[in-house]
């Protein structure tokens, strides 16, 4: 096992609600690989969360298993990361009930993931889309978390998590939780829809031509970038007036660590096609082995359970040390553990 610069802990988790894209390889994944022999690390499948909104249990379920095997296949060490699923870990639920104690109605309206997904949901809006953020919030101060990596769309959830744990610090004892950080990957990782380069490429897009999920086909994935919504110019420019073609620059930036004029001075003189079929070609060559070995893991289900299982018995040890402290600190009879 490596030795860590530091003993820090970095935790992020991913919503296993329809299949991990390209866009959460190149802005979660992939930095999260970078950081783990910096960090101990803790990442996880967020069932729980799936639940605020409809989904079909046998779906839920193999995207929980595809979520954790694309994990391990992207380049995470088992052996290291400490690797599990939400639910296994009934310490989240239960410090989400006393977080839930202490937020405030109001500020769990002002939340724009809140606002937009309710009203997609029209009359009836489950009271778990509402909490959302005190359940993310129980996942992260568990553990007394320093660095979570999040996109942009969860900072918000990330403020509140912090003003929590300052708040009940501040009432209980400073050092009842880590107020965490956040963790904002490079610019360049965020990756915009194949077909709507103004948005951001997301599991939900209704329009499956927009993004690249890991478990395309090569062929799928050379139809998707031949289909790419580009620009009404011609030539290949770095510009934000050319949404269509930035965003396929920035995924062969993300691939490759080179910077936009590298590729502007690549493909100068050049046509949209080059661009398109040559980063298609890029994305192939970082998808398929993951690919690969996602489809063999998931083969194994024994494997995957087991680990799984000792995931959870990793995990559960540090979240009891805080639920512990934290029962005892608010007032509820210690010698449960
Ligand atoms: N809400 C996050 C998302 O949709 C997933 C998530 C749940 C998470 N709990 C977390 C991310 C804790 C980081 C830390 O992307």
């Amino acid at each position: 096992m490596n030795v860590r610069p530091s003993q820090k802990i970095m935790l992020s988790a991913v919503q296993p609600s329809h299949q991990l894209t390209l866009g959460n390889y190149l802005g979660a994944l992939k930095n999260w690989i970078k950081l783990q022999h910096d960090y101990e690390c803790i990442f996880f499948a967020v069932d729980l969360h799936a639940l605020t909104v409809k989904r079909d249990p046998a779906q839920l379920k193999e995207q929980t298993y595809q979520a954790v095997a694309t994990y391990i296949a992207s380049g995470i060490h088992p052996d290291q990361a400490i690797l599990f699923i939400q639910s296994h870990v009934p310490e989240h639920a239960e410090l989400s009930w006393i977080l839930n104690c202490f937020t405030y109605m109001g500020e769990l309206g002002r939340m724009t993931q809140y606002k937009d997904k309710s009203t997609q949901q029209g009359k009836n809006i489950p009271a778990g889309l509402f909490t959302y953020p005190v359940l993310m919030a129980a996942d992260i101060l568990l553990y007394q978390t320093h660095l979570v990596p999040v996109g942009e769309d969860q900072k918000q959830h990330l403020e509140i998590t912090r003003d929590l744990a300052i708040r009940i610090n501040h009432l209980y004892g400073e050092n009842l939780f880590t107020v965490p950080e956040i963790y904002s990957p490079p610019i360049g990782a965020r990756i915009m829809s194949l077909q709507n380069p103004q948005i951001k490429m997301s599991k939900s897009d209704p329009d499956p031509n927009g993004v690249i999920y890991l478990m395309d086909s090569d062929d799928q994935i050379k139809k998707k970038f031949k289909r790419a919504v580009t620009d009404s110019g011609q030539e290949i420019i770095y510009r934000n007036d050319q949404p269509g073609i930035k965003n396929l620059i920035d995924i062969s930036c993300a691939l490759t660590g080179k910077t936009p004029e590298e590729w502007v001075n690549q493909y100068r003189g050049k046509q949209y096609g080059h661009l398109k079929i040559e980063t298609a070609d890029r994305v192939i060559e970082t998808i398929a082995p993951i690919r690969s070995k996602t489809a063999e893991l998931l083969k194994d289900r024994n494997y995957l359970d087991a680990l799984l299982k000792q995931g959870a018995h990793r995990a559960r040890e540090k979240a009891q040390r805080t639920l512990s402290r934290v029962y005892d600190k608010i007032g509820c009879v210690g010698g449960r553990y």
